[in-house]
């Protein structure tokens, strides 16, 4: 009997539909070849949500991402929707899919395919084999913290406010996903904080010093994050897992992807919910470059791996993807955001296309 799997896929806005597209294919190729049955169900989202029914996060869409086994998600946002009221935006859809689907635990490898040393912007023996996997707390901190808003005081002038929240139970949870995934590398996290000035990340510390104690076979340090950003392109190669919070893990995920060549390989996947987890490239909707089928696929291609091996336990779908992926960008096909000096430049379809036939010939 072939499994059977129902995906949520929300191309969103911007580049989100192209290269959704191309993770669709990979998604068909799959379904075929392993005899799957894979029900797609396609949803608007950010400000597609908004265009369609008023609102970024549509009550169709959401109820339809909490009932998936996975939900696949391109990208949100864009010039178009900059305008309009704080609770309506593009990015709100995010953040409540997140939140409603108790997704707070949100894992961003930053793993650098050997044929893409030379595109890093650092020198290629700062980066070769590296291998980081930055775990993101995503339902709380800063993001979700309540008072939030602008406020216009008595004199008229206005005041900005958000507030960094995190409960004892909110920082165990996260830090017990660290360390379980570093358990599964190379035994060691690295727990990122503000502790010398936040109060709140003191705490942070403070957790995850003691939830350590239930794991003796991996190493724990602490860094500020100050530090730790400037660590990340002076010797990246001594990070294992990192931990960190909800905005200093958005920051350093993007400076992470970097050291891989482009913000543009990076995929992610959000779990810790009852029933689906989601799957997001890191890198946003990009409005500059969308519908000119230049976008760099991949991380979406490789979100689509991720889903296979955290949600639908089919990991070895995902070592073939990423050794395919690896064997495309050998046989030197790049787009425009990892091209260097002798590279055979694509489209976000045609790469696509060279993925597919490669996992065609592979799986
Ligand atoms: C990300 C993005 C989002 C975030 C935005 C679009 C809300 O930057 O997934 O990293 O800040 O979490
Ligand atoms: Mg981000």
């Amino acid at each position: 009997m072939s499994q059977e799997f129902n995906i949520t896929v929300l191309p969103g806005d911007g580049i989100g539909p192209e290269v959704i597209r191309e993770a669709v294919k990979i998604l068909k190729i799959v379904e075929s070849k392993k005899n799957l049955k894979l029900n797609l169900t396609e949803a608007p989202v950010g400000g597609a949500g908004y265009e369609a029914s008023g609102h970024p996060l549509p009550e169709d869409t959401l109820k339809s991402a909490k009932s998936a086994d996975a939900v696949l998600l391109g990208a949100v946002g864009g010039p178009k929707w900059e305008t309009i009221d704080f609770s309506l935006r593009p990015e709100r859809a995010l953040l409540g899919l997140r939140s409603n689907l108790g997704l707070f635990a949100n894992l961003r490898p930053a793993k650098i395919f050997a044929p893409l040393a030379a595109a890093s912007t650092l020198k290629p023996d700062v980066v070769e084999g590296l291998d980081i996997m930055v775990v993101r707390e995503l339902t709380g901190g800063i993001y979700f913290g309540e008072p939030r808003g602008v406020e216009t005081l008595a004199d008229g002038s206005r005041k900005g406010i958000n507030t960094l929240v995190y409960t004892e139970s909110e920082i165990e949870r996260i830090a017990r996903v660290a360390f379980d995934v570093a358990g599964k590398r190379d035994k060691k996290v690295c727990s990122v904080d503000k502790a010398n000035v936040l109060e709140c990340t003191g705490l942070w510390r403070e957790v995850v010093t003691q939830v350590h104690k239930d794991y003796k076979d991996i190493s724990l340090s602490h860094m500020y994050v100050d530090n730790c950003a400037m660590q990340l392109v002076r010797n990246p190669k001594q990070f294992d897992v990192i931990v960190t919070t909800n905005m200093f893990g958005d920051i350093l995920s993007d400076q992470a992807s970097m050291l891989t060549g482009s913000i543009g390989m990076l995929p992610s996947a959000s779990l810790g919910g009852d029933k689906a987890a989601m799957y997001e490239p890191i890198h946003g909707s990009a409005p500059d470059i969308a519908g000119k089928d230049i976008a760099n696929p991949l991380a979406t291609i490789l979100s689509v791996g991720m889903m296979f091996k955290y949600s639908l336990n089919l990991e070895a779908i995902n070592t073939v993807l990423e050794r395919v992926v690896d064997d495309v960008l050998a046989d030197g096909y790049r787009t425009g955001d990892i091209l260097s000096k002798g590279g055979k430049e694509v489209g976000c379809t045609a790469m696509g296309d060279r993925v597919a036939e490669e996992l065609e010939k592979q799986l």
